[in-house]
């Protein structure tokens, strides 16, 4: 664990008019992010110091923090994704289903996954063991966002930007039915906006 997970305070800042109807409150401002993003890239680049490492990305919520922390990477790196989506055409709740396999050869590499949010824990902890499947000689975790008071399965994170509280956040990469993760900040969604859709669409849409 990240011995800076920083902690939040409750910020001041207001939500931009054209998003008010929807995003109830700014959890993270552009500011705080921009701050923790690049410390949190000083202290990888700390631990993997003089090695080359792969970078694999789960998509696609991790899309603007893992732009963002690379490009305060000065290491050699490679970079690779997997696809893995909790909800699949056909599948109930919480099934994960992979839509995208790795491509890079991590065998003997140093390995830093990056994802957005830690959750109930559900995909690190199938995503892991199939990372270390493929004998990385170093695998370490890297997630912007940790809400330790959903976890269901035992994962932990190494690197950790924000742990936040039980609340449903949106942008900066995560989204609510695909929506919102153009926000250059984090927000907490207005309930009345997933009961909607929850209602209106006949799969569930995933709460975070
Ligand atoms: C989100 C997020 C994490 C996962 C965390 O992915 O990107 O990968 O949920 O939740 P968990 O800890 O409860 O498993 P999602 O399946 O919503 O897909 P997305 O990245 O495309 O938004």
């Amino acid at each position: 664990m990240s011995k800076a997970a920083t902690q939040l305070a409750r910020t001041k800042s207001p939500v931009p008019p054209g998003w008010r109807k929807e995003v109830e409150s700014v959890l993270i401002t552009d500011a705080q992010l921009a701050r923790r993003v690049r410390s949190l890239a000083r202290e990888i680049e700390r631990d993997y110091r003089g090695r080359e490492m792969v970078v694999v990305s789960l998509l696609n919520g991790t899309v603007l923090f893992l732009a963002d922390l690379i490009r305060h990477l000065s290491l050699p790196l490679r970079l690779d994704f997997i696809g893995v989506s909790s909800y699949g055409a056909g599948t109930e709740s919480g099934e994960l289903v992979f839509t995208k396999e790795l491509r890079l050869d991590v065998r003997g590499r140093d390995v830093l996954l990056v994802d957005d949010i830690l959750d109930t824990g559900k995909t690190l902890s199938r995503v892991i063991p199939k990372l270390r499947a493929l004998k990385p000689q170093r695998l370490k975790v890297c997630v912007l966002l940790d809400k330790p008071s959903r976890r269901v399965e035992e994962v932990a994170a190494d690197y950790v930007g924000f742990k936040i509280p039980d609340v449903f956040v949106v942008g900066y990469g995560l989204d609510f039915a695909e929506r919102y993760r153009n926000l250059p900040f984090v927000g907490v969604l207005h309930p009345h906006v997933y009961k909607q859709v929850n209602q209106s669409v006949a799969k569930p849409v995933r709460r975070r």
